[in-house]
């Protein structure tokens, strides 16, 4: 069943209070709900529709008189009232079954703890309800449950009042003020570890801050309520918003679909986004955690007291608050590093979604499924779409422009074209043609063209766009591309940045260039040198940039651009230059030949120590194999992985000396703290010692072992664990098996060591992989374990999962099928991994269609698999 854009109706009835009482059981919760409900006067009326699945119904009242069977008709999710009046209220009780649902949907248990997930729509699956973000309603809830098993019973908003019952349960009463629509719904019943902190607000208020936890973990909350904090301080300071309840509350479940969940005042974190300590989390996972934390806490303004008119407009909060979550990430660690983060992410996830069959508009214009579109376009790209809105206004005029947002529609349910109202409204700009990107799906490619004339002193720059063929989309409209740039001599100085139709030069060494034609020229004038060209400086828009440049002026950029983002991306372009023409040089039998210059290039960013270790670790850091896979039109996996090696191997040899030597300078015992510094150092150092590895030197093996064995923190551990697994040998078994015996009883700990195992490059790697499914620390119905096994091996290990035999492809198949009766959310992003299928020769593009096959032929497919799939099959 499609959903579309076009047939949006205003809802027909509005609720105004809703009060809900929960007798909380795992077998058995019965949910009592009284909602206060009026006629929508820009309805149509008609029959009053609520939504509901998978429901046991006891009783309806309407105005406090029971309905007999025949005043109501419903269906496998409806719930339809033929009359009703005006203005009513309606009583309804109902039971739900949380430990039969392994969906993870609605209310469930993760151990013993009662928790839920309503978005998008899984409030549905705990009452009859309008379950649509656009009705939005002031929330009471009672939640009653036996006071030993779940002494902690949390929900929504400020804690109104509690008691104790003569049985034994116990009660506790929540009201949130703040109307809010279904799917920002949430209760926790548990019997937790809970540490809390205190915010004073920027006018004042005291907000208490608690985080609830499995009692074994309560040594991992410092970072994660470090990190609110932080947020809520930035909040204020960067965009002027403050928090609006006297309470605001973290918790951490073991078993959850996604990261973490906004519900108000009641944050749900999936365990490994939230919880860390030095000993079990890596950098990355604080880095993560820090993130996460903000990302769910910025939704308080941008999603939950603004929020969605409909799902299609999911990337509104989506996307603006990614962007925010980027944003806060850049002020507490570095800008550069993370841009670099974001845009190799961006590009390698979703520049692939946009090229495969799944592409789809930041505003989507229909669904099968809702869960299938929590996907990197509407995130990553949509930020990218909301940061180009920054660049275009500036700052000064991007805050103003979301102030007007926040103040203009605060309380209501809203759509991407009242964002970009805002900002023009607070800009006096137009912007109907930008609005294209919300639109058009497909990643825009620009042709950069440079000719520089000397006798007149002008560089003709000419910028054209084109974008490719979408599903449904075969024609594009040009977008509106601002182009970050900047011009640079011989020895590296910036040159000035006049146009001919300017009378003076800018006053800064980067300026944006609009394109917002097919093709543009640009003219730049008094240039008494040919200038370097440095283009999408900060990677200004989601594009492909297409510009021919030789190896010596990449290498040049690599070493003189201003920017430090393009001075990496130079360096990867370069790196990927070359090895796709060593991939050709492979298939076709040659001899593989690596340019000097690329050695040489690499060699000075290794010793100069005026880079931020972090940056030399990036740029030293060879595109990955699926990435290079995407920029042939055939990808040859093989080949790949071959050149890949030996370009790791060459590079290694010759700059043996330099690794060694940064290796130990920076491999210095000192007390663990989660700050840039810190990361930058332990960041290049692993990729030194990867590197070491590579060169082979038993002394190098050695070397990883002795880190392991004095690792105080899990990023040294595991970086040396991840390099002794792609070595056989009897010292590989014994890393794994000291790991898991030091580390079972961690849950975060082991999924990395189900990943090393998955991603290993060992010829028995899906062997290995299969027997893990079977290993006491994995469960197909833990989410975590699934992506970190099973979804590990098919996204990033290529060489196995593409095995010409078809194994991997099997294999996935197999595994999606299982969980599909178990879980249709995680099943159905597993089959991200088929994405890219046409991108393959034909014998593989045979094998997986075979396997899409087998899974589109089976009987009982969820809504969320059978769209994926039958979209895959349809290209
Ligand atoms: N709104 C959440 C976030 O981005 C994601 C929840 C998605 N849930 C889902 N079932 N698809 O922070
Ligand atoms: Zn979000």
């Amino acid at each position: 069943q499609i959903t579309r854009l076009d047939d949006y109706r205003a809802p027909d009835y509005l609720i105004d209070t809703v009060s809900l009482e929960f007798e909380l059981d795992a077998s058995e919760t019965r949910v009592s709900s009284k909602l206060k409900m009026r006629r929508n006067p820009e309805g149509q009326g008609g029959p009053c529709i609520l939504n509901g699945e998978y429901l046991t119904l006891v009783s309806i009242a309407l105005d406090g008189k029971t309905l007999a069977g025949n005043e109501y008709q419903r269906t496998t999710d409806t719930l339809l009232l033929p009359q009703v009046p005006a203005s009513f209220e309606l009583e309804v009780v109902t039971l739900i079954h949380p430990d039969q649902n392994t969906a993870l949907e609605g209310l469930y248990h993760s151990g013993a703890i009662l928790c839920t997930q309503c978005e998008a729509e899984g409030f549905r699956r705990i009452t009859y309800y309008p379950d649509r973000p656009d009705v939005m309603a002031v929330f009471t809830v009672t939640l009653i449950a036996d006071a030993k098993k779940w002494p902690m019973l949390l929900a929504n908003g400020n804690r109104q009042a509690s008691g104790e019952m003569e049985d034994g349960r116990h009660w506790v009463r929540w009201h949130d003020p703040h109307p809010k629509p279904s799917y920002l719904f949430a209760l926790v019943a548990g019997d937790l570890y809970c540490q809390q902190d205190q915010f004073t607000t920027m006018s004042g208020r005291q907000v208490l801050l608690e985080i609830y936890v499995d009692p074994e973990n309560h040594n991992k909350c410092d970072h994660a309520l470090n990190s609110l904090k932080q947020a809520m301080r930035w909040d204020e300071d960067v965009y002027g918003r403050e928090y609006d309840l006297d309470v605001f509350m973290i918790v951490a479940v073991n078993d959850f679909n996604m990261g973490a969940m906004e519900n108000k005042g009641l944050n749900i974190f999936n365990a490994a986004c939230v919880l860390a300590s030095p000993e079990t989390a890596t950098d990355a996972d604080f880095y993560t955690i820090q993130s996460i934390v903000g990302h769910e806490y910025f939704h308080n303004w941008s999603g939950n007291r603004v929020t969605c008119r409909d799902w299609f407009q999911l990337s509104l909060k989506e996307g603006f608050t990614v962007l925010r979550d980027q944003q806060f990430s850049a002020d507490m660690n570095s800008a550069a590093v993370q841009r670099i983060d974001d845009v190799d992410q961006l590009r390698s996830m979703q520049f692939a979604e946009d090229a495969g069959p799944m592409a789809h508009p930041v505003r989507p214009d229909s669904y099968i499924e809702i869960s299938n579109f929590y996907t990197v376009t509407i995130y990553e790209k949509g930020a990218e779409v909301v940061g180009m809105l920054k660049t275009l206004t500036g700052p000064e005029g991007f805050r103003k422009g979301t102030d007007l947002y926040f103040s203009r529609h605060d309380g209501q349910a809203v759509t991407t074209d009242d964002f970009v109202k805002a900002i023009e409204d607070a800009n006096q700009l137009d912007l109907t043609q930008f609005k294209r990107w919300y639109s058009q799906a497909g990643t825009p490619v620009l042709i950069v063209e440079a000719h520089y004339d000397a006798d007149k002193q002008v560089l003709e720059l000419t910028l054209r766009q084109s974008c490719p063929a979408t599903p449904g989309q075969p024609e594009k409209q040009p977008f509106v591309i601002p182009v970050a740039m900047g011009l640079l001599s011989s020895s590296g100085a910036s040159l000035p940045l006049q146009l001919d139709t300017e009378t003076s030069a800018v006053d800064a060494e980067t300026r944006v260039l609009t394109l917002t034609e097919q093709s543009q020229t640009f003219r730049f004038i008094h240039l008494t040198e040919e200038p370097v060209v440095s283009v999408l400086r900060g990677f200004s828009a989601p594009v492909k940039v297409k510009f021919e440049r030789d190896n010596e002026t990449l290498a040049f950029l690599m070493a003189h651009d201003r920017d430090s983002f393009n001075r990496w991306d130079a360096g990867q372009q370069l790196l990927i230059q070359i090895m796709l023409r060593m991939v050709e040089q492979y298939q076709s039998d040659k001899t593989l030949d690596l340019p000097e210059i690329l050695l040489d290039r690499l060699q000075h960013v290794l010793d100069d120590p005026s880079i931020d270790p972090a940056l030399v670790a990036r740029m030293l850091s060879l595109p990955s194999e699926n990435y290079l896979a995407a920029q042939m039109t055939i990808a040859d996996v093989d080949a790949i992985h071959a050149v890949r090696k030996y370009v790791k191997q060459q590079i290694a040899q010759r700059l043996k000396a330099g690794f060694n030597t940064r290796y130990q300078a920076l491999n210095q015992a000192q007390v663990y703290e989660f700050n840039a510094s810190q990361m930058a150092q332990r960041s290049l150092k692993n990729v030194c010692l990867g590197y070491l590895m590579a060169t082979g030197d038993p002394m190098q093996t050695q070397r990883c072992l002795k880190q392991m064995k004095q690792a105080d923190n899990m990023t040294d551990l595991l970086a040396g664990l991840r390099l002794m697994v792609d070595q056989p040998g009897p010292e590989r078994e014994h890393a794994l098996r000291a790991f898991y015996e030091q580390w079972q009883h961690d849950r975060q700990v082991v999924d990395k060591w189900l990943t090393v195992q998955a991603v290993s490059d060992l010829p028995d790697a899906l062997f290995r992989v299969k027997a893990l499914l079977k290993h006491p620390a994995f469960s197909m119905k833990n989410p975590n374990n699934v992506r970190a096994l099973i979804g590990q091996f098919c996204r990033n290990n290529p060489v196995h999962f593409h095995a010409k035999d078809g194994s991997g492809y099997r294999f996935l198949a197999e595994q999606i099928l299982l969980l599909d009766k178990l879980n249709p959310q995680v099943a159905a992003r597993q089959l991200g991994a088929f994405n890219s299928w046409r991108r393959y020769d034909a014998e593989r593009q045979a094998l997986m269609k075979k396997s899409l096959s087998d899974i589109a032929g089976a009987q009982d497919l969820s809504a969320d698999v059978y769209e994926i799939v039958n979209k895959y099959l349809a290209d």
